[in-house]
């Protein structure tokens, strides 16, 4: 792999479902240590696109590859074991679990020699979480304790301590107030920072323009812009996500209802 070969990329995809085209020709890459955002309104076709980075679904029509390697997913598992890791935005964590048992949910702790002890496992989850600069006191605390912010921030922790070379986040923030979604933010820099090629799916273009390296905006299953770091400014982000004339239309359709 040279350092030109994206660790994902999806060329001329789509995906109907029965009559209902979802996603049409949709280009788009993901490097290594970059955080690659999608953006788009609801229905624009972020979660189909998701599902088939991740191996929910297969594309019907068009090209997956990783590390410049074509691949055809038949499940989440195919896309787990290259790599590809998914943090959804309801989490898969258990909330009276503690936090330690959470990390190794799904990854049981079989080292080479056998089980890893309870002691280790907690020990390891103490380290991993301080690499990301996650200061947990308690590893034993129910997952649920911790706030949304911090859950999501174990997650990507989780991810990147079991071998993500990409990261999916879906809409991580949406739920969140600022602050929480502050701290959100600064682990998916700090995933960049270790290599990871992050994919941030987000409506917000506030939070898509702090953390992201590359832009692409979806409208109604198509790519409809595609913008770099330092050439595009926040306000054509925000402008774009509202869709200019569309919202403009709805604003008087509104403002006429309460005539
Ligand atoms: N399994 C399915 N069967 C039929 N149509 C589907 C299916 N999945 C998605 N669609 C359609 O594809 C389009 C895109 O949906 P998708 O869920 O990907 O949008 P989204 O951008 O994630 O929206 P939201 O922000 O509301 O989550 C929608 O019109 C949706 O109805
Ligand atoms: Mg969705």
């Amino acid at each position: 792999m040279t350092a030109a070969t994206p660790a994902l990329e999806l060329t001329g995809a789509g995906k109907t479902f029965g009559n209902v085209i979802a996603l049409r020709d949709i280009t788009l890459s993901a490097d290594p240590g970059s955080v690659t955002c999608v953006l788009g309104d609801n229905g624009a076709g972020k979660s189909t696109l998701i599902k088939i980075l991740s191996g929910v679904h297969r594309p019907s029509s068009g090209e997956l590859r990783v590390n410049g390697e074509p691949v055809s997913f038949s499940s989440p598992r195919d896309a787990l074991a290259r790599g590809i890791a998914t943090v959804y935005q309801d989490l898969a964590t258990v909330p009276l679990m503690s936090v330690w048992r959470n990390f190794f949910l799904g990854n049981e702790p079989a080292s080479r020699g056998g089980f890893l002890s309870v002691k280790q496992a907690k020990e390891t989850t103490k380290k991993a979480l301080l690499d990301m600069g996650i200061d947990l006191r308690d590893p034993n605390q129910p997952i649920g304790t911790l706030s949304g912010g911090e859950r999501q921030a174990v997650a990507i922790a989780r991810a990147v301590h079991f071998g993500a070379k990409v990261l999916i986040l879906d809409e991580p923030t949406s739920a969140l107030g600022v602050r929480q979604s502050g701290i959100v933010l600064k682990y998916v820099l700090a995933a960049r920072e270790r290599g990871v090629a992050v994919v941030f799916i987000t409506h917000n273009p506030h939070h898509a323009f702090m953390v992201g390296d590359r832009f692409y905006l979806l409208g109604r299953g198509r790519l409809l812009a595609d913008f770099e770091r330092g050439k595009v400014a926040l306000d054509d982000l925000i402008r774009a996500m509202a869709g200019g004339s569309e919202l403009t239309s709805l604003a008087h359709e509104i403002s006429s209802l309460r005539d």
